[in-house]
């Protein structure tokens, strides 16, 4: 069902204390100030989990892995589960986020075999896609990010895709604090619902919710969140601070 959704992405920042501090914090604000209708997610570091999971009221706050193994067990040292991450409460997984995607070399079919994981746990992918400046200059983003579409969650039959959520992060706004127009985010989003439309249909498209992400903070979060195709954020670096990820949840 297609929500409001505000998910942070702590990346690779914090300790397990530090984490907990911060997921406390959120905790206590959401719950006494937070809007009531955005769903919120806190997208941790494998650590964390547990913790986080064990800090927050599960009923409020959505805990979320920032990866996960394309395997579902075995030897794969250094690798963490689905079902791991099923096992410490966690409910969300964030897929195919583009510094995985340049660092860690994932591909299309690494990305695939993670979605089709993700989803037979019950767990919520949110799957990450968007394009680089050049891409961008070039003006063929809109082709970028139909091919990452295409390959990947497009493929999946109606009934799982409408347990995904998508995020739009174009790289050139990410912890750049050069976020994207509200006009280009929001082109960008009804494009991606236009093809979900053309693919799937109207009325799954209209039950998708699509995210926006890169230098979305307090002060832009309003205007963004006004647009129609635009059903919340993918937070980096205001999700570090709990009254800041606040401010971007109440925006709405
Ligand atoms: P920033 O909000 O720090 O730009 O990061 C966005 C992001 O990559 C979230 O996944």
């Amino acid at each position: 069902m297609r929500k409001k959704i505000v998910a942070g992405n702590w990346k690779c920042n914090t300790t397990v204390k530090e984490g907990v501090e911060l997921a406390k914090s959120v905790n206590e604000l959401v719950l006494t100030k937070g809007a009531k209708d955005v769903v919120v997610v806190l997208g941790t570091p494998f650590t964390h989990l547990t913790s986080v999971v064990d800090a927050v009221d599960a009923n409020r706050i959505n805990v979320a892995s920032q990866n996960c193994a394309a395997e579902p067990k075995g030897a794969f040292t250094g690798e963490v589960s689905v079902s791991m991450i099923k096992s410490t409460g966690a409910t969300y997984v964030i897929i195919g986020h583009s510094e995985r995607r340049e660092y860690y070399h994932e591909t299309s079919e690494t990305l695939n075999k993670k979605l089709a994981l993700t989803l037979e746990q019950g767990l919520t992918p949110i799957y990450c896609c968007g394009e680089a400046l050049a891409i961008r200059e070039a003006g063929t983003q809109n082709a970028f990010v139909k091919k990452q579409l295409d390959e990947t969650v497009f493929l999946l039959p109606k009934e799982q895709l409408l347990k995904v959520v998508i995020a739009y992060e174009p790289i050139w706004a990410i912890g750049t604090g050069k976020t994207a127009s509200t006009q280009q985010a929001q082109d960008m989003l009804a494009y991606i619902r236009g093809l979900i439309a053309a693919k799937y249909s109207k009325e799954v498209a209209a039950e998708i919710s699509i995210l926006y992400g890169g230098s979305c903070s307090a002060s832009n979060a309003n205007e963004l969140f006004s647009q129609p195709d635009i059903d919340g954020g993918l937070i980096g670096g205001a999700s570090l601070k709990a009254a800041d990820f606040l401010s971007i949840i109440n925006a709405y």
